[in-house]
């Protein structure tokens, strides 16, 4: 029996006097350390004499070793119930990865029982493609002392069907720190996992995309870090990922756009908006395309921009297409204008020079007067060339077809060639010879390949050295469709093509757009006429001219013509002859400065004039003459009756009389409304007096149709 005192207190787990004496009470004895015993002691009561309860006899009993006894197994069920309860599967294996005891969990994730599983090994319930790695685990947790090794795997259930845990692995060692068993921790991962691969699906699917559309595609880092580029980027710009990851990518644009570049794609990073813009890229092959880019940001739930996703679409030939139109719809309209005026300034020219020609045969050679009238000679023969540049800018000008050697014609003006272009310049000619043979007027060849090779030695630039390069080729167009030919791409067929290269300054992109507008010139002195014409002489023989020319680095252009297929014949205007005199002639034109300097002129040379100022009036006094008139001069353009309807009232009255086409057209052009075999010849204003009086006389000498 223990006495009351400070070590022992009494404890009631209720006020209720009664319950006070509940045999459980609970002790705390600091002798026995034993912080909690319970003490079993049947409580009983001592009475007075009087039968008052006087005290209370309580007898303890040391109890620690049963409740230590009785806490271990507490601790142990709990352990096995935290076991078989856990949210995770927990396997212990021997040493030889046999399984010994698994939990309800572990059962679960690989669908077997434990009386299935312990006979057999981790490897037996894991993916055959994941057990190498798996067994690299056990060998690695063998020899580590207290370290867990971890490993994403499948497990495999008997039905095939796999789950993706995360399972790590510690080795238990006994006191003398020997491996005792392992210790397996397998969580199910199979979730995160299909998100992850629905994650990597799906961007190998944009990715698949990006590499199968034609644009180049790029995402970038919120600072403008370029991270990725698609397949196309690589294909296009020969360039690799090192080369042009982060900001390397500047290397493939032109370095006189890419401030502007830089510029817009720092705003946009800086205000996270979205931009538009069009500039150049270099390809593979060294050449620039015109891309349009679009980039946008791409926003987390906060706004924050998490990316930057790019596409450049080629857009050069969409481009070149909308340029040609342009082109094209600008040379119709400036050419009709063109052509307008260089028609009515021949008539004015005719007049003027054949004036002044005859007022100079009819001074002699002595007299002071003679030198003016010499130089109004000169200045209109200048202007005359002025219109005709223009007629042939408007694919009007005045033209023979022959047929010819290109090569060999521009080797016969080679003299020509090196007097136009200053010494430092070298001159270097490539002529193939043999090229099929085209048809041009050589005069028009001629102006073609000295305004070409003029303007590429003004290119250089005064007092500099440098190279013009001439070329000749034969190149066959098999279809119709490329877009750097100006005005359009010539049908498909041999081509014959003269290619003039310099290495001088080039030309902008913005000076390359105008080159071929009448009166555009980036020169002091320049009259902007050169390439014009060279552009309309091509066109009126269906051909087509490139330009290549960068800013800096010389410009190549090349004009293409129609080889004549060998098969093909064409007949050519002979060259008139010497004068005649004699005979009456009916000059009808509408203008009458012309008809004037005709008459007077063809009076001149003892010829008699009879003259009508329209079509109308020509078929009238032809009627009242018909058995004089020994020849028509015919204007071609009108008013009241043109020339087309005049020559057919004229035939029908005498069918055999000669008749001269005139006018400010070419020849080719004025004569298309008529057969060959009713004009006798054709004369191109303006003229001088010799030459109408010239082209009289031939007629009249041979009478019908000059041509052979
Ligand atoms: N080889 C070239 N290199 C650089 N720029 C050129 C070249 N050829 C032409 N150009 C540009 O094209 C413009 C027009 O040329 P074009 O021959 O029509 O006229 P121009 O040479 O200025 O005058 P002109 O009527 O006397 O020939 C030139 O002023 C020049 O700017
Ligand atoms: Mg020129």
């Amino acid at each position: 029996m223990v006495r009351w005192d400070d070590n022992m207190q009494f404890e009631s787990s209720s006020s209720n006097q009664e319950d006070s004496l509940n045999p459980e009470h609970k002790c705390r004895q600091t002798e026995v350390r034993v912080e909690e015993a319970m003490s079993k002691s049947p409580a009983e009561r001592v009475h007075n004499a009087a039968g008052e309860v006087e005290g209370v006899f309580v007898h303890s009993v040391d109890l620690t070793e049963q409740v230590e006894g009785r806490r271990s197994e507490e601790s142990e069920t709990s352990l096995k119930a935290i076991f078989n309860q856990a949210s995770f599967g927990i396997a212990e294996t021997d040493l030889t990865g046999r399984i010994v005891l698994a939990n309800r969990r572990y059962c679960e994730l690989v669908g077997r029982s434990l009386d299935e599983l312990t006979p057999m090994r981790t490897a037996d319930v894991t993916h055959p493609d994941d057990r190498e790695r798996d067994q690299e685990l056990y060998n690695r947790a063998a020899v580590s002392l207290d370290e867990a090794f971890v490993i994403e795997k499948r497990l495999l259930r008997p039905n095939g069907e796999t789950v993706w845990v995360h399972k790590s692995l510690s080795v238990v060692r006994d006191e003398q720190g020997q491996p005792k068993y392992f210790l397996c921790v397998v969580q199910d991962i199979t979730a995160r996992k299909q998100a992850e691969e629905a994650l990597r699906e799906s961007e190998q699917q944009l990715k698949t995309l990006a590499d199968s559309i034609p644009q180049l595609v790029w995402m970038a880092e919120p600072s403008g870090f370029v991270f990725w580029f698609n397949r196309r980027w690589y294909e296009y710009t020969g360039t690799s990922f090192d080369e042009v990851q982060g900001w390397g990518w500047q290397a493939v644009h032109d370095p006189e756009v890419l401030p502007r570049v830089l510029d817009l794609w720092r705003k946009s990073l800086h205000a996270g908006s979205p931009n538009e813009m069009e500039f150049p890229l270099r390809g593979a092959d060294g050449a620039f395309r015109r891309f349009l880019t679009r980039v946008i940001p791409l926003r987390d739930g906060h706004g924050n921009v998490t990316r930057w996703f790019g596409t450049s679409t080629d857009i050069e030939d969409q481009k070149r297409a909308e340029e040609a139109v342009r082109q094209k719809q600008n040379l119709e309209s400036t050419a009709v204008l063109a052509g307008g005026v260089a028609h009515d300034f021949n008539n004015l020219l005719t007049g003027v020079l054949g004036n002044a020609s005859l007022a100079l045969e009819g001074l002699s050679s002595s007299d002071p007067n003679a030198e003016y009238l010499r130089e109004i000679v000169q200045a209109t023969e200048r202007a005359a060339h002025l219109t005709r540049q223009m007629l042939a800018y408007a694919g009007k000008g005045s033209f023979i077809l022959k047929r010819l050697d290109l090569s060999t014609h521009v080797r016969e003006i080679g003299t020509l060639i090196h007097a136009a272009i200053p010494r430092q310049v070298a001159v270097e000619m490539a002529l193939t010879p043999d090229l099929p043979v085209i048809e041009a007027d050589p005069g028009q060849l001629q102006e073609i390949v000295m305004n070409l090779v003029i303007n590429a030695a003004e290119a250089i630039g005064e007092g500099r050295s440098g190279k013009v390069r001439v070329a000749t080729r034969c190149q066959n167009i098999l279809q119709a469709t490329e877009a750097r030919f100006i005005p359009e791409c010539p049908a498909p067929g041999a081509y014959v093509v003269l290619a003039v290269e310099d290495d001088g300054v080039g030309m902008t992109e913005d000076v390359r757009s105008k080159i071929f507008d009448p009166f555009f010139s980036t020169k002091f002195a320049g009259r902007g006429l050169g390439l014009s014409a060279v552009l309309g002489i091509v066109r009126r023989l269906r051909g087509a001219v490139t330009v290549e020319s960068e800013s800096g680095r010389g410009s190549r252009i090349q004009a293409y013509f129609a080889a004549v297929p060998r098969e093909e014949q064409t007949g050519q205007i002979n060259e008139l002859g010497l004068t005649e005199s004699g005979g009456v002639v009916l000059v009808v034109d509408d203008e009458e400065m012309v008809r004037g300097v005709a008459k007077h002129a063809l009076e001149h040379h003892g010829y008699s004039v009879l003259v009508a100022n329209d079509g109308r009036e020509g078929v009238e006094v032809f009627r009242e003459n018909a058995s004089r008139i020994n020849v028509v001069l015919l204007d071609l353009v009108m008013p009241v009756m043109g020339g087309e309807e005049t020559l057919q009232a004229l035939r029908s009255l005498h069918p055999n009389v000669p008749v001269i086409l005139s006018s400010g057209y070419d020849e080719t052009r004025a004569t298309s409304g008529f057969q060959s075999s009713q004009l006798s010849a054709f004369l191109q204003k303006p003229y001088t007096a010799s030459q109408l009086v010239s082209v009289v006389a031939r007629v009249l000498r041979k009478p019908g149709r000059i041509d052979s």
